[in-house]
């Protein structure tokens, strides 16, 4: 078994903030909305880095807007994915593993996954609920650790894929993890040309967003068959003193 638990990966120190900061931020060169590597990942493990989600965890769910972004996203992969209660699930970057947890009546069991040690100890005080029978969290890092064996009906992620780096890279590992026939629903935020959405995170070097042609076009270079790319929702921040909504898009290819 590859995946790693969560114990066997060390707490890093945590910054003095957990994201929401004043810096200064205009979008970088990866800007485009395209999946080129726009930066080493998990060079973010640092202060106000990727490191952030591991103390943001706990109150994750309590979010603003968290549970309706789910709740709208989990409605379009219903739309978009057959399921049934045989369906197997993997998340990725999954935090508390909230989009699975939105689809438990309609499918079978899922693995939540995230490299933040945070999420996974959440995710696994979560997951310890009758409704959830046969489901676990893990450790697992989709760019840099070895791919599990077992393949799945469906992977999903919400909001994660942005924040790594080779895009291309991890759309051909979501594919390996993919089962003939199955299915990934990703979703994330449409291309924020003007980096408004990550505008307060402090030494943000994700991505900012993706345009809906880089979507499609990478999805097919992974494999991918019958892609689609479609609004799933939006989420709605206070940029510059205004609310602006951010588009989320829901992306869905079939592994032939
Ligand atoms: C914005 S949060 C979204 C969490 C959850 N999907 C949700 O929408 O509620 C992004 C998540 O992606 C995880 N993540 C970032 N890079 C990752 C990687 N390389 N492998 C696995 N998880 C990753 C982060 O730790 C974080 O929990």
């Amino acid at each position: 078994m590859e995946w790693r638990p969560v114990e066997a990966v060390p707490r890093a120190t945590m910054g003095e903030d957990a994201g929401v900061t004043t810096a200064d931020h205009a979008p970088h060169e990866h800007s485009q909305g395209d999946l080129r590597p726009g930066h080493d990942s998990h060079a973010d493990q640092g202060p106000d880095g990727l490191d952030r989600f591991s103390d943001l965890a706990a109150t994750w769910d309590e979010r603003p807007g968290t549970l309706e972004r789910a709740t709208s996203v989990a409605a379009a992969v219903r739309a978009a994915v057959p399921l049934s209660s045989s369906t197997c699930v993997l998340e990725i970057g999954g935090g508390t593993g909230l989009l699975s947890r939105m689809l438990a009546d309609e499918i079978g069991t899922a693995v939540i996954t995230d490299v933040a040690p945070g999420m996974v100890s959440t995710a696994t005080r979560v997951l310890d609920d009758p409704r959830y029978a046969g489901w676990r969290a893990e450790m697992f890092d989709v760019e840099r650790d070895a791919l599990p064996t077992q393949r799945y009906d469906l992977v999903l992620s919400m909001l994660a894929l942005h924040h790594m780096g080779d895009i291309a890279t991890v759309l051909g590992r979501i594919f390996e993890l993919v089962a003939p026939g199955g299915h990934a629903a990703l979703a994330d935020l449409e291309h924020d040309a003007d980096g408004g959405f990550h505008r307060h995170v402090h030494n943000f070097h994700g991505h900012h967003g993706f345009t809906r042609e880089a979507l499609v076009s990478g999805l097919e270079r992974a494999g991918f068959v019958d892609v689609t790319v479609d609004v799933a929702g939006h989420d709605t921040k206070e940029v510059d003193g205004e609310p602006r909504r951010f588009p989320i898009l829901l992306a869905v290819g079939r592994r032939p």
